[in-house]
This record gives C-alpha cells, sequence and structure tokens, in this order.
C-alpha cells in the first residue's frame, strides 16, 4: 500500500533577504528576512512512499534527477522517516507552472510543496512551524513558502527555532509582483554556494549588523500598507545584498545591463508619482513591486522597455497545502 499525498505551493519573494549562514548544513541564516508568497506561480509536488522502491526517486517534469538535488531531497525524506519510523523509499514527482532557473525562487516552493507532502505521505501531524522547519532543510527560502501570505522567518540559533510565520495572510495587502525577465539563462553560481561566499565580503557584518533594523521598518511597513515607506527599505535591503555579492571573493555579479535599465526606470517612474519599487534576487531579473490598481501600467511600461523578454505577474498566495489527488 503506498503512503501517497500531493501538495502545492508557491515560490515567494523577498523584501529583506536571506543571504549567508550561521550553520550552512542546517540552513540556520545569519539574518531574518521576509517575503511574500506569490500565487499565480505554483509548484505540485506527489509523494509517494513504497515498499518496493529500492532507493528514493526524483522526477521533475518527467525528468530522472540524480545527484546534488536528489541529496537535498532526501534529507527532507530522512528526516520524515526518522519522525514517523517509516523506512520505506519515496518517490517524488515535481512540476512548476513557472519557468524553472528563470530568476523565480524555484526551490522555495519546490522544497515547501516537498515537506508537506512527504509529511502528509507519512501520516505526520506536523504543526505549521514543524513543516517550516522541515522545508528549510531543503532550501533556506522554502521554510518562508509554508505559511500563507506575508511571511517572516525567524532566524533563530538551532534547527528547533528557526522557521517562518505568517505576519499577515494575502487578502492583507493587493500587491502585485510584475516579474521582468531579462534572461532565462541557467545562474552560474546559485544560492547554495552564494550563501558561503557572503562571508568573505567585507560588508556582510555590516549588513547582518543593520537586518533587524530594516525587517522592522519593513514589517511596519507592510503592516500599514505604506507604499512609500516599503519601497524605501525594499530597493535598500536589495541594494545592500547586491553590495555584499558584489564584494565577495570572488565577486558575484548577477545583473546584466538590462537589470540595471529596469532598475532606472522604475526609479523615473516613482518620481513621476507611480507607486512602484524593485527587489532582485540571485540573478538578472528584477521584481518589480506595486499595488495591484497599477500592476496592468506596469507591466506594459516593463514590456516596452529594452531587454525585458517577458514580464510575469503574480500577488500575494496563499500557504502551502495538501490537495485530493
Ligand atoms: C537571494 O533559499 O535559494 O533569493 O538555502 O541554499 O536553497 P538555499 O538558498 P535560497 O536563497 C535565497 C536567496 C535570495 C534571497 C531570499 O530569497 O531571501
Amino acid at each position: 500500500m503506498a503512503h501517497t499525498a500531493t501538495a502545492i505551493a508557491h515560490p515567494n519573494i523577498a523584501f529583506i533577504k536571506y543571504w549567508g549562514n550561521r550553520d550552512h548544513q542546517a540552513r540556520i541564516p545569519s539574518n531574518g528576512s521576509l517575503s511574500m508568497n506569490l500565487a499565480g506561480l505554483t509548484t505540485r509536488t506527489t509523494v509517494a512512499f513504497r515498499p518496493d522502491l529500492p532507493a528514493d526517486r526524483l522526477i521533475l517534469h518527467g525528468n530522472d534527477i540524480r545527484g546534488a538535488a536528489l541529496a537535498r531531497v532526501q534529507a527532507v525524506l530522512d528526516r520524515v522517516r526518522a519522525q514517523t519510523g517509516l523506512n520505506w523509499h519515496a518517490e517524488v514527482r515535481s512540476e512548476n507552472n513557472f519557468p524553472t532557473g528563470a530568476g523565480i525562487a524555484s526551490s522555495a516552493s519546490a522544497f515547501a510543496a516537498l515537506a508537506v507532502a512527504a509529511a502528509h505521505a507519512a501520516g505526520w501531524q506536523a504543526s505549521t512551524k514543524d513543516l517550516s522547519r522541515l522545508a528549510r532543510l531543503g532550501s533556506g527560502s522554502a521554510c518562508r513558502s509554508v505559511p500563507a501570505g506575508f511571511v517572516e522567518w525567524l532566524a533563530g540559533a538551532s534547527d528547533e527555532d528557526s522557521y517562518a510565520i505568517s505576519i499577515a495572510p494575502p487578502k492583507h495587502w493587493a500587491l502585485a509582483d510584475c516579474i521582468a525577465i531579462v534572461s532565462s539563462a541557467h545562474k552560474a553560481v546559485g544560492s547554495t554556494q552564494g550563501h558561503r561566499l557572503a562571508e568573505t565580503s567585507p560588508l556582510q557584518q555590516a549588513r547582518v549588523a543593520d537586518a533587524p533594523r530594516r525587517l522592522r521598518l519593513c514589517r511596519e511597513a507592510v503592516l500599514q500598507r505604506d507604499f512609500a515607506a516599503f519601497a524605501e527599505v525594499v530597493e535598500a535591503d536589495c541594494h545592500i545584498m547586491h553590495a555584499v555579492m558584489q564584494t565577495s571573493r570572488p565577486p558575484l555579479i548577477y545583473w546584466e545591463p538590462a537589470t540595471l535599465a529596469v532598475m532606472h526606470a522604475v526609479r523615473r517612474w516613482r518620481g513621476e508619482g507611480l507607486p512602484v519599487a524593485y527587489t532582485i534576487d540571485a540573478g538578472p531579473n528584477v521584481h518589480v513591486l506595486c499595488p495591484q490598481k497599477h500592476a496592468a501600467a506596469v507591466r506594459s511600461r516593463l514590456e516596452a522597455l529594452e531587454g525585458v523578454q517577458r514580464v510575469l505577474a503574480a500577488t500575494p498566495g496563499g500557504a502551502t497545502r495538501v490537495i485530493g489527488k
């Protein structure tokens, strides 16, 4: 008899970024972070624990995946097996409805969906906190995709106290994220490697020391729906993370010319009175945030910029959840 469950999860965009770990193995971050789940972009994952499987299997969009990605999946499955006493291997099938490797953190939704589906399939009645901790083992930012809406990852100091909580439901603030895709090439240095390089930058200590202040400003701006305050702190946090990246050894320069063109355009539009702000993860694409009522205008302005290949739009998303097969 198979122990099977399917879960869907959304990726998230960090307003205050996670960059650098205190403990790389357990993914205990150097600072807390704050994000919004992205409805419209979805990962759907089915986990089946079966007595007849000789090993764990990972099937992404129909392709068998081995190596480092499978090892990360196994870290999550092993925790579920240890917790429940189930000793069967599992088959994990996963699909995204958005382009993988397009600079949209597919690992966040992937590991959130995996954690929730695996726990459910194994019969573990885990709390949201435990599911968030479980997802964190696979990918740090995945812990933020487990709870709903606007989410804060409490950095903590150990596996037990490093997890994410919802600070406001999706309906709290009608924000939109218009993602300007300027390149769909796979990034040369992924986040996992990047987190290890953070400590080689002399700026990382200053970034981490000031993170509680930026977190507080961002949390308040989100709770009050204060777009001007939000725009200021979100862009400042993006800039300081990229300053760390660009001053690491070796330096990580994720921006392309079109990335900078979008940044300048957004600043110009804001100067003209349009409420809009940007943030950029470990890649060249630009997440352009605005109130939903301006999303159509922002989208068409972005599409008109040279170097922007396409724009994906998302709104605040719900929690990772189990769905019927
Ligand atoms: C720049 O969560 O992708 O997107 O734990 O190694 O999987 P791993 O890293 P990951 O790092 C995310 C980095 C970021 C900022 C953020 O999402 O907070």
